[in-house]
């Protein structure tokens, strides 16, 4: 053991949510520490909901080095980032913060980065020329937009339950690749090779109303959700024959593997850390 390693504390790390007793991030980082030897301790944080931005900073005054931020205070997590990546700012939301020693504080987002990895590396999804269908417009949908765009897909479109929302957040996104926006009953028969559900519909038990003409043979189904069950989107997706679906477990476990390398710059492997999880899940 080299000296002073004995007595050395690892380096703090937490996610921030509420609630947050669920999140399987102190899991996973576990076991990239693990695998990397970073000595990394990893915890998770309830933070009251009028009492993010105080957790946060006594979690820095602390020592901690970083962050992770879910539901509900990726946006404002943004806010309190006094610099931010170019992704981070697109999706105006930020799950990761680097706390820098000088107490200033850098946010990023990498949820897209790893829908995106585990679509394209883990699953040989090839998203240049894809027409691919996103369904919702909330926080979720914001936060993969752009990363999608950035693969050079033929086309996306956003369809949403409240249309406008759709509306909005493709004219955000225009100057960045081909990108429209719809109700669910403007979807006709137009063919997708991915169909990705960003709504919360499944935390209910619930998927977006689809028009049954809708084509989903042969389409990539993905959910961003995931449970031991498959989603309600993802059985709908089976039943109408699509070609593979796949939940949010894969892009969980990418998402946080990049908040690893931005922290540690040591890049773990995601593969043995998903199937774990799946397995420990059922
Ligand atoms: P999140 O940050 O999880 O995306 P959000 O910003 O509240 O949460 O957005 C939730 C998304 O899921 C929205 O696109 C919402 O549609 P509306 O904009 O029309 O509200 C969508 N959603 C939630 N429940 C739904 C349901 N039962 N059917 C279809 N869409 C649903």
């Amino acid at each position: 053991m080299p000296a002073g390693t004995a007595h050395t504390p690892p380096d703090r790390y937490a996610v921030f949510g509420n609630p947050v007793a669920h999140s399987c991030s102190p899991w996973i980082h576990g076991r990239f520490a693990e695998q990397t030897g970073e000595q990394v301790h990893y915890e998770a944080i309830l933070a009251a909901h009028d009492g993010f931005a105080l957790a946060i900073t006594a979690f820095h005054d602390a020592g901690g080095k970083g962050a992770n931020v879910t539901l509900p205070f990726k946006e404002l997590a943004w806010e309190l980032a006094g610099e931010r990546s170019e992704r981070a700012e697109q999706a105006r939301a930020v799950n990761t913060l680097v706390l820098r020693p000088d107490g200033t504080r850098y946010g990023d987002n990498t949820d897209g980065v790893g829908l995106v990895r585990d679509l394209v590396t883990n699953h040989g999804v090839d998203l240049r020329n894809a027409a691919i269908l996103l369904l919702g417009a909330g926080g979720a949908a914001r936060g993969i937009v752009a990363p999608l765009l950035e693969q050079r897909p033929a086309r996306l479109v956003i369809a949403n339950r409240t249309p406008e929302r759709a509306r909005q957040l493709a004219e955000g996104a225009r100057a960045l690749g081909p990108v429209t926006a719809c109700g669910y009953d403007a979807l006709g028969n137009e063919r997708f090779t991915l169909i990705i559900n960003a709504t919360s519909a499944g935390i209910q038990g619930a998927r977006p109303s689809l028009p049954d003409a809708l084509p989903v043979a042969d389409a990539v189904c993905y959910d961003l959700m995931y449970g031991a069950a498959p989603t309600p989107f993802l059985r709908w997706a089976a039943g109408k024959g699509a070609r593979l679906t796949m939940d949010g477990i894969g892009m969980l476990v990418e998402q946080a593997a990049e908040s690893f390398a931005l922290w540690r710059s040591v890049r773990p492997d995601t593969a043995p850390v998903i199937a774990a999880l799946r397995q420990q899940r059922g």
